[in-house]
């Protein structure tokens, strides 16, 4: 289990006292300018209305596909587990089943259906290693970090896969082509460091292999695809 019961840093959502300071710091330069114009000048008018429009737009298109897929689904799980203890939890394993990952907005749906606040979401997501924030990768690369895994070298691993693929724990290739993930214990204790690609375990791995399985696991992708 992590650690850290904290929301992601990633994208997070403005208190309302934020947007308040931003309207507040809106409205103060709109005054600056009436004071020192005299008037407010239509350019300037005119630019803050097309913005304004323009956020509307999208806060609409927003909205409406929530209310036509996200909303619906979220309902169905909440429908599905509403009154049972640990109904959270139950909910979030059916979001990511269905999706693979738990979307920031399906999050902010689920806690407006369920009158949870985000953060406590965030909470347990953070909280459970299970849970993904990102979309899954097409390949993915475990590497234990289990006691004998550890003693045996697998921060090296995990060095060379972040020089190899540029991602480190828990992300995805900007390509989405490989995702990383660290886990405590595969139960191939005799055989660490232990590394696991798209379901193959390798044992006995070295940080030079490293560059090797990649390749490997893009051979078996590309043999796959050739295959009429
Ligand atoms: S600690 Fe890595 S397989 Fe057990």
């Amino acid at each position: 289990m992590n650690a850290p019961l904290q929301p992601p840093a990633a994208a997070p959502v403005p208190p309302p006292e934020a947007w308040k300071q931003d309207e507040a710091a809106l409205l103060t330069m709109l005054e600056e300018i009436e004071r020192k114009h005299g008037y407010i000048p239509h350019q300037i008018g005119d630019e803050i209305s097309r913005l304004l429009e323009v956020k509307l737009e999208r806060l609409k298109r927003i909205q409406g596909k929530l209310e036509g897929g996200v909303r619906r689904d979220v309902q169905a799980h909440v429908a599905r587990w509403r009154g049972e203890e640990g109904n959270l939890i139950m909910i979030l394993h059916a979001i990511q089943n269905q999706y693979g990952y738990v979307p920031r907005d399906v999050a902010m749906e689920l806690s407006r259906e369920l009158g949870v606040r985000l953060a406590r979401i965030y909470e347990v997501i953070t909280f459970y290693h299970y849970f993904k924030l990102q979309p899954p990768g097409k390949h993915n690369i475990t590497v234990c970090n289990g006691t004998a895994c550890y003693l045996k070298g697998a921060a090296g691993l995990l060095n060379e896969l972040r020089s190899q693929l540029g991602v480190g724990e828990g992300q995805t290739t900007p390509d989405r082509e490989f995702h990383v993930e660290v886990v405590r214990c595969i139960g191939c204790c005799g055989m660490s460091p232990a590394v696991v690609c798209d379901g193959k375990t390798h044992g006995r791995v070295k940080p030079i292999s490293i560059a090797g399985l990649i390749a490997g696991v893009r051979a078996v992708a590309a043999a796959k695809e050739a295959k009429p």
